[in-house]
């Protein structure tokens, strides 16, 4: 099958938390057509087995590649960590982009950083992270801050609820007496919320997350394979979510455009 360069570039999350990826890759590229598909029906992926998330992913991508994309960017921490691998192997001629949690940036800007890195259980717990840790030797030390159940506020369009708030202090006040020079956001829904975690850290603390350096790695993978877009005019932005709710579209759409 010849892949066509106009066709559509398809995100996928668990839910919400890609659309700050999809965010950076319109910026970067505003010509081009994104399909977002958000799979809040089985949000959290956090909280599962990879064996789980492979599947679920595997399924979301079939459903994708009917509809004609030419890459996939999978917008999602946990099933990069839990899927990509395989997913590359099988799908050879699709190109296929992953996220992971933005330990290099900090490793860059900043001298011999401790780094706090907020994720998913999955994502902290699989091989990937511990092989991403073991790549950085200029950083002095990254705390893994598993947090079971933020991408659930998120999903709820909870972005500033004293409830979140409450829920943020008891992730990260243990950490206020600790030297932390930077925060990864190593999940794609955190973004989502960063000023309200911004609230529960020192202002000395840089915070980062992995959304821009995908956008990059998405055309620098595109050029690579010719797959640019050679449309003029604004790209199409087509949102899906597959729990059938009109209120997680809107949802999604606010995030976007805010
Ligand atoms: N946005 C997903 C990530 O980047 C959230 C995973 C979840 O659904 O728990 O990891």
């Amino acid at each position: 099958m010849k892949i066509k360069k106009n066709l559509p570039i398809a995100v996928i999350d668990s839910g919400v938390g890609g659309i700050s990826v999809l965010r950076e890759l319109c910026a970067l590229m505003p010509t081009e057509s994104f399909i977002y598909f958000g799979d809040s029906k089985n949000a959290p992926y956090g909280t599962k087995s990879r064996e789980e998330v492979l599947k679920i992913t595997r399924e979301n991508l079939e459903f994708l590649k009917q509809r004609g994309i030419k890459a996939l960017v999978v917008a999602c921490n946990t099933a990069t960590s839990a899927a990509v691998r395989v997913l590359r192997e099988e799908e050879s001629e699709l190109v296929i982009v992953g996220i992971e949690p933005a330990v290099k940036p900090p490793s860059v800007d900043l001298d011999h950083p401790t780094v706090l890195c907020m994720a998913t259980p999955l994502t902290l717990k699989e091989e990937k992270f511990k092989r991403l840790c073991a790549r950085f030797s200029d950083v002095e030390d990254i705390i893994p801050l598993p947090c079971p159940r933020l991408v659930e506020f998120i999903e709820r369009g909870e972005l500033d609820t004293g409830e979140l708030h409450e829920y943020l202090e008891e992730l990260l006040s243990p950490y206020r007496d600790v030297k932390i020079d930077a925060l990864v956001l190593g999940c794609t829904h955190y973004p989502h919320v960063k000023d309200a975690i911004a609230q529960h850290v020192s202002p000395t603390v840089k915070i980062y997350d992995g959304g821009a350096g995908t956008a990059r790695e998405t055309l620098r993978r595109l050029r690579e394979a010719d797959l640019v877009g050679d449309r003029d005019g604004q790209g199409e932005i087509e949102i899906l979510n597959s729990s059938g709710d009109e209120g997680m579209i809107e949802l999604s759409r606010r995030l976007l455009y805010r």
